[in-house]
């Protein structure tokens, strides 16, 4: 997948991406090491409810990712998350971001799989017009509860 005018491609992410995507997670809100992203990609390598892609620009660097996972339920058909997207500050408004969702969507598809859907934390709300320029439309708004274990 390459958007001509950028050379930008996208392609499955691997263990040699782990500095960017722990570089871009950082920007994202979500400090980690490299080894912390390295064991987490070895968590999810070969298991075909997750999918991560990297956007490589021109000369080779990674300039943003996403991650996807299969999500089932009870109450609903097993459907497609955007669990991770994030295209590095110097490389936004190019198209990079909508080049992941594409491949994310394809992903799906291929899973056979007839819903995305993304939860977005209330205060990004230039991700939010992102996603309804991309045809995204906003269904419900929650909380979200956690507890130490
Ligand atoms: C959200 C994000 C991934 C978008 O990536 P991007 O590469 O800048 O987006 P694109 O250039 O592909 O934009 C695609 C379309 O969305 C529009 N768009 C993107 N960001 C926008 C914004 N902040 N406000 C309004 N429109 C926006 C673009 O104008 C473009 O529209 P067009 O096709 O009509 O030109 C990027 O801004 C980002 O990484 N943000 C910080 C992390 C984040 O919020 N991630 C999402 C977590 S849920």
């Amino acid at each position: 997948l390459t958007r001509q005018n950028q050379s930008v491609e996208v392609r499955a992410a691997c263990k040699n991406d782990a500095e960017a995507v722990a570089r871009l997670a950082g920007e994202l809100g979500y400090p980690s090491t490299v080894a912390q992203i390295r064991e987490r990609l070895d968590l999810i390598d070969g298991e075909p409810q997750h999918a991560t892609f990297v956007a490589v620009a021109g000369g080779g660097a990674v300039v943003g990712w996403i991650q996807l996972s299969r999500m089932c339920s009870l109450v609903s058909d097993p459907r497609a998350e955007i669990t991770g997207l994030i295209v590095d500050s110097m490389h936004r408004g190019d198209g990079v971001g909508r080049l992941l969702v594409e491949r994310g969507e394809a992903w799906a598809r291929e899973q056979r799989l007839a819903t995305m859907g993304v939860r977005s934390n209330v205060v990004r709300e230039g991700a939010h017009r992102f996603y309804l320029r991309l045809g995204y439309a906003i269904t419900k708004s929650q909380n979200v509860f956690c507890k130490d274990l």
